[in-house]
């Protein structure tokens, strides 16, 4: 048996194998070196995927604000929701709202590579919508540079990482449209930039919408400025592994249809069968038995 064929052995994690049978491979030497790679929409194979999505979002965000958006001119409403400011509103709490989104938190492409690093028990912590607009200022000078492993408030953040996120580009990400922007190789520092560290190191990550980011949960990352006219929408499922607390709560909002429309895996993603938080006295079991 030569190297080509022992990502079939017993001992070697399922998501190898995925991720050789799938062509990502290369995915994880970028991820290693810089913390972060790009999945262009080729990658992704699915060409409707992207317009879907950005129909659910648009239409998602007008009937949260009352105003009808529009991707060339800009047009916006507002929103009193937390990280909102001048910039920028996000959108929480929408996976139940179209079924797009069940599709992308398990996408072939990314999940098995989500998989590798945190465990094939990882969950989904949330699923957040980023809807930003023409302005100078942005995130400031810093650049909002921070990275996600945010539990560990004091450090030092594990090698091995706790965390994982996607970032799903909806619009074009050039510099002046306001693209991400990563510190490559920050990662391994495996602790939080100081105030202002790392700006001058930090680089645009410029990809045509449809393009996924996947990247490191240490990895210290921001977004420059958008200067151009318009809006830059993305979406951003953001994983933790399976014995780590998620930050959106989807119980009771796991429908039986959407049950029914996926498999094991998106229940577990979703917490569906989580046994912990539990409050009666039949004790442990699974938290949408307990009701009856
Ligand atoms: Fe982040």
């Amino acid at each position: 048996m030569d190297a080509d064929r022992w990502h079939g052995t017993s001992t070697m994690p399922p998501a190898y194998k995925l991720i050789k049978e799938r062509g990502l491979d290369k995915h994880l030497t970028e991820l290693e070196a810089y913390g972060l790679t790009i999945l262009t929409p080729e990658e992704i194979g699915e060409p409707d995927l992207l317009e879907r999505t950005r129909e659910a979002v648009l239409r998602i965000a007008e009937a949260r604000t009352g105003v009808r958006h529009d991707i060339d001119t800009g047009a916006h409403g507002s929103m009193d929701v937390v990280g909102s400011n001048d910039s920028q509103y996000l959108l929480f709490s929408f996976l139940e709202e179209d079924p797009v989104f069940e599709e992308i938190i398990q996408h072939r492409m990314t999940l098995p590579i989500i998989d590798y690093y945190l465990g094939e028990d990882c969950q989904l912590s949330s699923l957040t919508c980023f809807i930003k607009w023409q302005n100078e200022q942005g995130y400031g000078p810093n650049l909002g540079l921070h990275n996600d492993s945010g539990l560990y408030r004091a450090g030092p953040l594990p090698g091995r990482p706790h965390v994982f996120n996607t970032n799903w580009i909806l619009t074009d990400y050039t510099l002046d449209n306001g693209a991400f922007c990563i510190v490559p190789g920050s990662h391994k520092l495996c602790r939080h930039p100081k105030p202002g560290e790392g700006v001058e190191d930090a680089v645009p990550v410029e990809a045509p919408a449809g393009s996924v980011l996947v990247f490191h949960g240490n990895v210290w990352h921001g977004a420059f400025p958008r200067k151009n006219p318009g809006l830059r929408l993305s979406i951003n499922a953001y994983y933790c592994g399976g014995h780590y607390r998620a930050q959106e709560s989807f119980r009771g909002r796991i429908s039986e249809a959407m049950v029914a429309r996926n498999g094991e895996r998106f229940q577990q993603l979703v917490g569906y069968d989580d046994i912990w938080g539990f409050s009666d006295a039949r004790g442990p079991m699974s938290w949408y038995k307990r009701a009856s």
